[in-house]
């Protein structure tokens, strides 16, 4: 059971601002704390551009927070250097959304999937054909796809050789990003599958990112809501249909499309746009948004509280301001 596991992984407060024309500045990710123990699956969902994407890249060493740790294993990935940061680029491995783009064109299946490997020395020249042969039937390819060309494979077979290369350096993290937003929904759930018995077999601690909170609530152990920046919800992947209690959380399962729905039920859209990250509001994130914003929420930015076994989340309306509890459940103006 992974929740006896030890942490791997660790944010502490981790932010990441760009600099942005007109001497601006835009924060991708606003103060990201949470903890990551090992075997575990967390998915990470929130809109396109609420700063999923910009997390991933750190974690693997793409960059570095702005401020703020990173710890794995305890150790602050950021003040990695040399050697220790290129061996250290094997314990935490990615798979991307597109793999067309992320594999050369030109080259074979057997050069694509054992190339990290020769550059760490782990294969000799003599023992491609073994070691391609043995990742590709742990992700259930045929041998003989070693001789293909990426262009030859479909959606899937390609992302089941992302897989592959991103385990070939025998990673204790995957990081995978929108890893199955462009597959059909049979292959997307044939990869989910693929991942939960790799997870199982190699006790593989997995972040799966996605915009998609139905289908990271089906086999995540845990889900962290983001919305502009920041966690703003983490609870257990079971409990999200019938627990999530942030209302941008509510608001996504409102919004959720799905074939047993009942169809008498509108399927509400949230109202209005997110925030642009270079004008980020005073207090809460979501307030532009919110049907149970107060006056509160326009002064103070809701930190993550404990609000159920294992389930956290930022809002004020689990927080105890007395001069304002008397409002509790009003909407602003
Ligand atoms: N290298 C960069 N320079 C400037 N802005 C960036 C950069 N990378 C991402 N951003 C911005 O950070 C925000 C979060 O982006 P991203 O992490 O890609 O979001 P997501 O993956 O959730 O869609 C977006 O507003 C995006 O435009
Ligand atoms: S803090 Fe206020 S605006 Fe933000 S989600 Fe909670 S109730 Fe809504
Ligand atoms: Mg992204």
């Amino acid at each position: 059971m992974y929740k006896d596991n030890p942490v791997i992984l660790q944010s502490l407060q981790v932010t990441k601002q760009y600099p942005a024309p007109g001497n601006r500045t835009l924060t991708a990710c606003s103060g990201i704390s949470m903890e990551v123990k090992q075997g575990e699956t967390l998915g990470i969902v929130g809109e396109s551009g609420c700063g999923k994407s910009t997390f991933a890249r750190m974690l693997v060493q793409l960059e570095k927070p702005t401020s703020g740790k990173l710890l794995y294993h305890g150790e602050d990935l950021s003040s990695m250097k040399g050697e220790a940061l290129r061996q250290n680029r094997k314990n935490i491995q990615m798979v991307f959304q597109d793999p067309l783009a992320s594999f050369h064109p030109k080259m074979k299946i057997i050069d694509i999937l054992t190339e990290p490997m020769m550059n760490f020395r782990m294969v000799t020249k003599a023992h491609k054909e073994d070691a391609a042969a043995r990742l590709l039937q742990m992700v259930d390819l045929p041998e003989d796809f070693m001789y293909r060309y990426p262009h030859n494979m479909s959606g899937g077979q390609r992302q089941r050789i992302g897989i592959a290369r991103a385990l070939s350096l025998e990673p204790e993290i995957l990081v995978c990003d929108e890893a199955t937003s462009a597959l059909d929904v049979s292959v997307q759930k044939n990869i989910i599958e693929l991942l939960v018995r790799l997870q199982r077999e190699k006790n593989l601690t997995i972040i799966f990112i996605c915009h998609d909170l139905a289908l990271v609530q089906s086999f995540a152990h845990r889900v962290a809501v983001m919305y502009l920046g920041n966690i703003v919800e983490l609870m257990p992947g079971e409990a999200v249909a019938a627990d999530a209690r942030h209302p941008y959380t509510q608001a996504l399962l409102r919004a959720v499309f799905s074939p047993d729905m009942d169809f008498c039920r509108a399927i509400q859209s949230i109202e209005s746009e997110a925030p642009s990250p270079l004008e980020i509001p005073e207090g809460c994130p979501f307030l532009n948004r919110c049907e149970r914003c107060m006056e509160v929420c326009k002064k103070v930015k809701p930190e993550v509280r404990v609000v159920g076994p294992f389930h956290e989340a930022a809002c004020c309306l689990f927080e105890e301001f007395s001069e304002y509890r008397a409002e509790r459940g009003k909407k602003c103006s």
